[in-house]
C-alpha cells in the first residue's frame, strides 16, 4: 500500500505543478486534496490493517499529504505572482519618448521656454549653471547683501525648512543665491544663466503661484554698466517673443543690485506685464563673494518663468499652467 500511496502522490504533484491557470489549480485541489481527495481512499483502507502496518502506513500517508499540500501551495504561489506581473505589464504606462519622432504629447510650455531660453543665452556665450532648491540663509539672504534684520527679507514670503539652526535653512524664494554660488566658483568674466524652481508662501491666484520658476542672469567683467543690462534684457525679449514686443525699466529696489530696477514686457496690445527684478551688482555682494569691486562690475536680472510662457502662450491664470486635463494641454 505504501508503494500505492507513493504512486497516487507522484501523480497529484506533477499533476498540480503542471496546472497552467489558477482556475485549473482550483480544480484539481478539489480533485486531488481533502476529503474527497485521491488519498483518501488510504485512510479508509487503513482500518484493515493489522497495528504494526497502521501504523506505517499512516506515517507514509502523512507524510504524502503534506507532500501534495506544498505542492498546492507552491504551484498557486507561482500562479498568482504570474497573474500580478500580467496585470502590471498590462496597465504599464509608457511615459517615456514623447518627444522624437511621436505625434502625441509635448513638453510643459514652462519647460520649453527654459530650454528655449538657455538656447539663446548659450548661442550668445552664456553659460547654465544650477544650484540646490534647498538652500541656506547665506546663498539665499545674507551673501545678496539682505542685513539680519533686514525688512527686505519679508518681501519674499520663506518657507523654512526644519533642519539646522532655526531659519538656517530655506527652499530658495529666488534663483539669485545661484549667482553667489557661481561667483564663489569662478572667477570673472562670468556670462551666466540659471533656471530653476523657487517656492514662497504665498496663495495661488491668476498671477501668483507658490512653486513657480525663475531664470537669473549674471554677468560680472570689466566695464560693464547699465547700458549693457537694458540691451540685453531688449535683446532677449525680442528674441524670445518677437518683433512687437519691447521692455521697460522702472527705478526698484533690491538688496543685492544698486542701482535695481523692474523691467516690464510691453505686448502688441498696449498692456504691460511685470516680469523681472534686475541692477547693477551691489558692491557688498561682490565683496561676499571673493570679488573686487574696484576690479570688476556686473549686472543680474531675473524674472518669472511662468508668466513669461503664460503671456506668450495667452494663458490667462498662472494656475492653468499646472492643469493635467487633456483639453487644457491640447491647445499648444
Ligand atoms: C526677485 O526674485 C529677484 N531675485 C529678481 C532679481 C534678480 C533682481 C537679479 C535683481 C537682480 P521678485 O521678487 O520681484 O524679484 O521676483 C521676480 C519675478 O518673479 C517677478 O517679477 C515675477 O515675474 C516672478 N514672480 C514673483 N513671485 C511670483 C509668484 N508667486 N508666482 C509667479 N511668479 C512670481
Amino acid at each position: 500500500m505504501i508503494e500505492e500511496i507513493r504512486v497516487v502522490a507522484d501523480d497529484a504533484r506533477s499533476r498540480l505543478e503542471a496546472a497552467s491557470s489558477l482556475e485549473d489549480l482550483r480544480a484539481l485541489e478539489s480533485e486531488l486534496v481533502g476529503k474527497k481527495g485521491s488519498l483518501a481512499g488510504f485512510k479508509r483502507a487503513m482500518g484493515t490493517l493489522d497495528p504494526d502496518q497502521r501504523a506505517e502506513v499512516g506515517r507514509a500517508l502523512n507524510a504524502a499529504s503534506a507532500e501534495v499540500a506544498a505542492a498546492l501551495v507552491a504551484r498557486r504561489r507561482q500562479l498568482e505572482h504570474a497573474q500580478r506581473r500580467g496585470r502590471l505589464e498590462d496597465e504599464r504606462l509608457d511615459l517615456t519618448e514623447v518627444r522624437a519622432g511621436r505625434d502625441a504629447g509635448h513638453l510643459h510650455l514652462v519647460t520649453a521656454a527654459i530650454e528655449e531660453l538657455e538656447d539663446t543665452f548659450v548661442g550668445l556665450g552664456f553659460r547654465v549653471a544650477e544650484g540646490p532648491e534647498v538652500e541656506d540663509d547665506w546663498h539665499n539672504f545674507t551673501a545678496l547683501n539682505f542685513g539680519e534684520h533686514h525688512p527686505a527679507r519679508d518681501m519674499q514670503d520663506t518657507f523654512f525648512v526644519d533642519l539646522g539652526a532655526p531659519r538656517e535653512v530655506v527652499l530658495r524664494t529666488h534663483t539669485s543665491p545661484v549667482q553667489v554660488r557661481v561667483m564663489e566658483d569662478q572667477p570673472p568674466p562670468i556670462y551666466s544663466v540659471m533656471p530653476g524652481r523657487v517656492y514662497r508662501n504665498e496663495a495661488a491666484d491668476a498671477t501668483h503661484l507658490a512653486v513657480f520658476h525663475q531664470l537669473e542672469c549674471l554677468v560680472v567683467d570689466r566695464d560693464i554698466n547699465f547700458g549693457h543690462l537694458a540691451g540685453t534684457i531688449d535683446m532677449f525679449i525680442r528674441a524670445f517673443f518677437g518683433e512687437g514686443y519691447s521692455t521697460r525699466l522702472r527705478p526698484s529696489y533690491f538688496p543685492f543690485t544698486e542701482p535695481s530696477a523692474e523691467f516690464d514686457v510691453r505686448r502688441p496690445d498696449g498692456s504691460w506685464l511685470e516680469l523681472g527684478g534686475c541692477g547693477m551688482v551691489h558692491p557688498n555682494v561682490l565683496t561676499n563673494c571673493g570679488i573686487d569691486p574696484e576690479e570688476w562690475s556686473g549686472f543680474a536680472f531675473g524674472f518669472g518663468l511662468d508668466r513669461l510662457a503664460a503671456t506668450r502662450h495667452g494663458v490667462g491664470d498662472l494656475r492653468d499652467l499646472l492643469s493635467t486635463d487633456i483639453r487644457v494641454l491640447e491647445q499648444f
